[in-house]
């Protein structure tokens, strides 16, 4: 039974896997923007699961959550570090500061908060393993995704780095999920988007790696298996 601190719940892969992870018997301690769909998700998966409204780049609000998380039941056994955002296709030079800021703050320092404030404890237990979500574009590029492109490179450097701080028997691992037909996929591919697995599709074999994830894959770069 793990206690799994995950970001993005509301919708696209983190819904899914929430779902695969509550059905596979762990709690599930969420977070999300949405607040129509965090209520949805307190009434599907009730306690020990909780869904907390929180912005990861807001790191006082990320401070608050894990506050409350760790003093309801300790350290999480697993992070994982899902939310991010992608800006509408242009050429770099054609993305606004706030476009480009927003992706940055979500995607680089929203993992960075959530680190900061849940794997001290984790460190403290010297247990546990941290995933933050990468792409294919944290390991090749595309035109007109720079931005996006930018914060996946940094998720790899930044997940490789801190795996050589974490004490033995911890692990940092930067997860590629493949390519499946979210909200995200959509903003970057439109209608060819459909082509491409569901969440709930691809939760199938996703769930069970990430819970298989553990010391010997620590700053190892990683793909859910069969994308
Ligand atoms: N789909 C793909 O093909 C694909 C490919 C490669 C990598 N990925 C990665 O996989 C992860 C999940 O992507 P997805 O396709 O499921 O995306 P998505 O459908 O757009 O869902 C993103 C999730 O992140 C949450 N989120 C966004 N900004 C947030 C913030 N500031 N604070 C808290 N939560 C926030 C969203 O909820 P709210 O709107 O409620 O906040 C939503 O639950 C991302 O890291 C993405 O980069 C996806």
């Amino acid at each position: 039974m793990k206690r799994i601190v995950l970001t993005g719940v509301s919708r696209g892969l983190g819904r899914a896997m929430t779902e695969g992870f509550v059905a596979a018997g762990h709690t599930v301690l969420g977070c999300a923007t949405s607040a129509e769909a965090l209520e949805r998700l307190r009434k599907r998966f009730g306690p020990p699961n909780r869904f907390a409204l929180v912005d990861v780049s807001r790191d006082e609000e990320v401070q608050a959550w894990a506050k409350e998380v760790l003093a309801a039941g300790g350290a999480p056994d697993l992070l994982v570090n899902n939310a991010a955002t992608i800006s509408r296709n242009a050429r770099l030079w054609e993305v606004s500061t706030d476009d480009f800021s927003r992706v940055i703050d979500v995607n680089v320092k929203g993992v960075a908060n959530a680190i900061r404030h849940f794997v001290p404890a984790m460190v403290r237990r010297c247990q546990g393993v941290i995933v933050n979500f990468s792409s294919y574009w944290g390991r090749s590029v595309a035109a007109e995704v720079a931005p996006y492109c930018a914060t996946k490179w940094a998720i790899e450097g930044l997940t490789a780095a801190m795996a050589q701080e974490l004490p033995e028997g911890m692990a940092a691992v930067p997860l590629n999920p493949g390519i499946i037909d979210t909200d995200m996929l959509r903003v970057c591919f439109g209608e060819a988007a459909s082509a491409y697995l569901s969440p709930k599709e691809w939760a199938k074999q996703a769930v069970p790696y990430i819970l298989s994830l553990g010391p010997s894959d620590n700053g190892q770069p990683r793909t859910v298996p069969g994308q």
